[in-house]
């Protein structure tokens, strides 16, 4: 569990459930927080028209995300469920891995309460409400990811078992956060900690400087990466359901092998097998 302090009181008057959810209390956010949730939303919209995947800004639409002020999840979980069969849930802070794996299993996706502040829209402690629902709610829109979320939740308990939660963190790291799709119209952001971030779609698309890697599984999870700095490699899925048929195999074998052969790549190295793509 996190001992960073928030600042919410909406949240430190709650004694978190057994499963650490905690109610929205949607009423309780404040003009200043919904304000903050508007000015991020009209930051990423403009820059993610033609930067963001189109199933992203599809979700965007479907669950009516354009809407002002931080979402009412009572509102927000009617489409989604509707749709997928998910639901958002709230919880204080960082959940501990178990939990949030059961959480995804059952189709709830763990969302942070809080709002970044105004004066630093750019720094983040720890996922907030912004990140958690606009980053990553409208994939869960979209019935392949859906179906990828729920079945990483599986995987998760099976590989805390197994004691490689390190190699499955990396593939959610690169896929779910910062994942890349290749589209007809060219590359495109789906992860969630790009959509996010002003700073980093434009970097994951336009930079010359990070490598952008065709997914490959065992790659992934033998790939270390950045948490405090922008990527220094991305992973290029063809499809959505390249990656859920590329993880529907039994881990069990991958796990055993890299049990064996422990060897992991730098974030930024490059391999001779690497499908390296050019800009
Ligand atoms: N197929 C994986 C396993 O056997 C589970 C999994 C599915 C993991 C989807 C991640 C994503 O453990
Ligand atoms: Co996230």
């Amino acid at each position: 569990m996190s001992d960073i302090q928030i600042d919410d009181p909406v949240i430190a008057k709650q004694t978190p459930r057994a499963d650490f959810t905690i109610d929205q209390c949607w009423d309780e956010y404040t003009a200043e927080e919904h304000e903050v949730w508007d000015i991020l939303y009209h930051r990423q919209i403009e820059i993610l028209a033609d930067r963001a995947a189109p199933v992203f800004l599809d979700g965007l639409k479907r669950l009516e995300l354009s809407r002002s002020g931080i979402p009412d999840l009572a509102r927000l979980n009617k489409a989604l469920k509707a749709l997928t069969g998910w639901e958002v849930v709230m919880v204080p802070h960082l959940v501990p891995d178990e939990v949030f794996f059961d959480h995804l299993a059952n189709r709830r996706f763990p969302a942070g309460r809080f709002i970044r502040k105004r004066s630093q829209l750019d720094y983040l402690q720890e996922p907030d409400v912004f990140h958690d629902i606009f980053g990553h709610v409208p994939m869960l829109a979209y019935p392949v990811f859906a179906d990828y979320m729920q079945a990483y939740g599986q995987g998760g308990l099976r590989a805390a078992k197994l004691g490689r939660l390190k190699n499955l963190a990396r593939l959610y790291w690169y896929t779910v956060e910062f994942g890349l799709i290749q589209t007809e119209a060219g590359l495109r952001i789906y992860g969630a900690g790009i959509v996010s971030s002003a700073g980093e779609s434009r970097y994951a698309l336009e930079d010359e400087k990070p490598n952008r890697i065709g997914f490959d599984l065992e790659r992934v999870m033998r790939t270390n990466y950045e948490i405090d700095d922008f990527q220094k490699s991305y992973f290029v899925i063809e499809s959505y359901e390249q990656l859920f048929e590329a993880t529907q195999q039994d881990f069990g074998p991958i796990y055993a092998q890299l049990g064996e052969d422990e060897t992991a790549y730098t974030s930024s190295e490059v391999l001779a097998k690497d499908n390296l793509l050019k800009l």
